[in-house]
């Protein structure tokens, strides 16, 4: 069946959606996005997800596209028109339609595109096997762009050896994955994660996730760490809003927590779902 969508101020059928080919968006990835996870038909992290977009566009010089309570009525409104019990609103925004320039148009109206994607958002979780590869992003990996080729091919890459996904590497130091923030576990039990910058995106499921850990009583080092002490950790996990708590079980072709969902992340992901649920709007 076929979604309905939303382009521009209008819900249309998802074949009717268009979008002009002098977009900046299209010409010059010129646009950010926010996925924004539902569970039970409703939205999880919203909050964190505005206030990250109103972060990106200002670094920009881009503004929201429509105020906070048309934005919330909007994603309401797209999750109840195709039935989302479980899954996400998908949310754009570019500078807009202008004639190709490198220069930024002046008085364009931005452009704003939300669809929704279902999602077994909840279903137990086998762990993932990562390979790790350069970093090749641009310096700016705090804006959450729609420049996603780099993580398209870094998956790509994951694919194409049997694996799952690839922990990107900068100056030695793994700064997050191809989609998501990334976490090892001490023998000691200690949490690491790393610390905020322009070098990777400041998960909201990462915010939610450290939170619920320093309230568990677990100890968080928020420092940057090398795939050879990942290799040796006790656990290693990812977070994002698609896919929440999801463990790692194997780096490099080296095997983590013996193969097996560390028990630290299966808890941490029951924890995150079971608070995240209670705050959705
Ligand atoms: N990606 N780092 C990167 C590079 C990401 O693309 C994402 C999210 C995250 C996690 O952020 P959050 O917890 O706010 O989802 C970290 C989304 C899910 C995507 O592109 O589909």
């Amino acid at each position: 069946m076929s979604r309905t969508v939303y382009v521009n101020g209008a819900f249309v059928p998802e074949e009717e959606a268009k979008i002009s080919v002098f977009d900046r968006g299209f010409l010059f990835a010129d646009a950010v996005y926010e996925v924004t996870a539902v569970m039970d038909g409703k939205l999880l992290e919203y909050d964190g997800h505005m206030a990250r977009l109103e972060r990106s566009l200002g670094e920009l010089e881009m503004e929201m596209p429509v105020d906070r309570a048309t934005m919330l009525e909007l994603h309401r409104e797209l999750v109840k028109r195709n039935n989302i019990e479980n899954g996400c609103v998908y949310l754009q925004v570019t500078r807009g339609v202008a004639d190709r320039n490198f220069v930024f148009p002046k008085d364009t109206p931005e452009t704003l595109v939300m669809f929704t994607q279902t999602k077994t958002l909840t279903e137990p979780k086998s762990g993932l096997k990562v390979i790790s590869a350069p970093d090749i992003r641009w310096g700016r990996r705090d804006i959450k762009t729609v420049q996603l080729l780099p993580a398209s091919l870094s998956k790509m890459a994951a694919k194409k050896q049997g694996k799952d996904d690839t922990w990107l590497v900068e100056d030695g130091f793994v700064t997050e994955g191809s989609s998501n923030n990334t976490y090892i576990v001490t023998e000691d039990g200690r949490i690491i994660t790393r610390q905020l910058s322009n070098s990777i995106l400041p998960g909201i499921t990462r915010a939610a996730v450290l939170k619920l850990v320093a309230e568990q009583g677990l100890e968080i080092e928020e420092r940057a760490f090398t795939i050879e002490e990942a290799k040796k950790a006790k656990e290693a996990f990812m977070t994002s809003a698609t896919c929440f708590v999801w463990p790692v079980v194997e780096i490099d072709g080296t095997e983590l927590s013996g193969g097996q969902p560390g028990p630290l992340a299966v808890r941490l992901n029951e924890i995150y779902i079971e608070e995240a649920r209670k705050n959705a709007i």
